[in-house]
């Protein structure tokens, strides 16, 4: 079985909850090496970059792996999404630059769900794709507005943007290949109860924690909840 990690802000809460429902995950060592592939416990666990994780379990090259719901959305990806898990939550927000212009251009990381947002709302926009430090668009007036995400709310803050509308509720996902689900039954059906069972015992501890979806979920049923 071939488990995909998210490096960068998930990682560690992702390697966390896998620990918890008893996996044996790379350790610290493992994880400050170069290396992107490791053996542990049966497992085969490979570090992508975040948006990469939906692209890898949708196509079959990991069986499984934690993706946020921006990435799932913004690939379309279709792999069942079993357990929603209560960290790294985050919203994706319509941010406007200082002195909230009139909306005419956004930049954003997440051209395909911008492009939903702004048709649903029939509003008219272009949008423009960046890659990262999004903000800085609507700052230097590249664009009216971006579409982001906001956890702490510091970004926003200390560029004087304003934040005009929620575009989504965000979570990390247990996201499972479909295919997988079909050949490896057995193993991938053992991770998702694991899973579940592990979200179930931290939601009575801690309500914020998240709550287990019936299993399997075919995407493609878009939730603003989250
Ligand atoms: C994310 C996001 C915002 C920021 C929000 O960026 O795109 O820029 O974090 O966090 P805050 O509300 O806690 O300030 P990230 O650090 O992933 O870098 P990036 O913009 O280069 O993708």
């Amino acid at each position: 079985m071939r488990i995909a990690i998210a490096k960068g802000r998930l990682q560690n809460d992702s390697l966390a909850a896998f620990a918890a429902a008893g996996y044996d995950v790379p350790d610290e060592i493992d994880l400050r090496s170069r290396k992107l592939v490791f053996n542990r416990g049966g497992v085969e666990w490979i570090f992508v970059k975040d948006a990469d994780v939906p692209v890898y379990v949708d196509n079959g090259a990991a069986d499984a792996g934690i993706a946020g719901l921006d990435q799932i959305l913004e690939h379309g990806c279709s792999a069942y999404q079993p357990v929603t898990f209560g960290f790294g939550r985050c919203r994706m927000m319509l941010i406007a630059a200082p002195g909230a212009p009139r909306l005419t251009k956004i930049a954003t990381k997440y051209p395909r769900i911008t492009r939903e947002y702004v048709d649903t709302l029939q509003l008219r926009a272009e949008i423009v794709p960046l890659a990262g430090s999004v903000e800085l668009a609507a700052v230097l007036r590249l664009t009216s507005h971006v579409v982001d995400l906001v956890e702490t709310g510091e970004t926003v803050r200390v560029h004087n943007l304003e934040i005009q509308d929620l575009v989504a509720e965000i979570s990390p996902r247990l996201i499972v290949c479909k295919t997988s689900y079909r050949t490896t039954g057995e193993r991938i059906r053992e991770l998702i109860s694991r899973m579940e069972r592990r979200v179930e015992l931290r939601s009575t501890e801690s309500p914020e924690f998240g709550t287990a979806q019936p299993c399997p979920t075919p995407l493609g049923q878009r939730s603003r909840n989250g």
